[in-house]
């Protein structure tokens, strides 16, 4: 149900205008390949993946009777040239990357499309279920565990602007409610590449050396909090 799901979003993003409807197709975040598979099976387009977990790639390329190119690598870096593919699907991986990275993994989807190319998002939005509402951080939009930034709910204004500012032109978006109280919204973009001239690149360097990776920033910010409320001494 979620893979057929998952398709019809994707089948749906690929009947606008102005968008391939062949060529070469990646999926970030393609876990075990279930989705991958199917987009091959079904899709007219040579299917790519890559996930970041080897055993997820492994369970991948055991999948039989078609033929996927499958590679374990990090979103934030993507072992493909420039301009190597013409469909970009985000396989529920983009409310699993957080603050300064998702600007990186944006940047990097945007690199690997050839000009023309789409990238279709399919993302958790709005605010997180009850389950998770105790660690749910509004400023930054993400679930935060054990000082760890974890999923991160955009809203569908915050996503939008993300992939304007990414350089993307918005084709339509959607929204899939929840059918269930401990669900999320599902947000779906439809985002055809577009020319950039100049790229602001402070959030495009190394996660490790960025200041709003995770570990760091949520360090920073008790940091902070225990400067601001340090009784002055007298
Ligand atoms: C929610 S799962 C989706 C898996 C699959 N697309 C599906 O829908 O069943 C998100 C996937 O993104 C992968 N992932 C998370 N961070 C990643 C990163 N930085 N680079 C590549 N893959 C990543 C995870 O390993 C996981 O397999």
């Amino acid at each position: 149900m979620l893979v057929a799901h998952a398709l019809a979003q994707v089948r749906r993003a690929l009947a606008l205008p102005g968008v391939p409807q062949s060529g070469r197709l990646l999926e970030l975040g393609c876990g075990d390949g279930c989705i991958t598979v199917r987009l091959a099976r079904e899709l007219p387009f040579a299917v790519s993946g890559v996930d970041i977990v080897p055993l997820a790639v492994a369970l991948a390329a055991q999948r039989e009777g078609v033929e996927l190119e499958l590679r374990q690598g990090s979103v934030l870096a993507l072992p493909w040239p420039d301009g190597h593919f013409d469909a970009v699907v985000d396989g529920n991986l983009l409310h699993c990357i957080v603050l300064g990275d998702r600007a990186r993994c944006l940047a990097e989807a945007w690199r690997v499309l050839a000009p023309g190319g789409a990238l279709i998002v399919m993302c958790l939005a709005g605010d997180p279920p009850p389950s998770a509402v105790f660690a749910f951080d509004p400023v930054t939009r993400c679930q935060i565990r054990d000082g760890v930034a974890g999923r991160h709910f955009a809203t569908q204004e915050s996503l939008l602007a993300e992939l304007t500012a990414a350089g993307f032109e918005i084709a339509a978006h959607w929204l899939n409610p929840a059918t269930h109280a401990e669900e999320c919204d599902e947000m779906v973009v439809a985002a055809r590449w577009a020319s950039i001239t100049q790229r602001d690149p402070s959030p495009l360097r190394p996660s490790s050396w960025n200041p709003c990776s995770p570990r760091i920033s949520v360090t920073l910010s008790i940091g902070l909090s225990l400067v601001v409320f340090s009784p002055i001494p007298s």
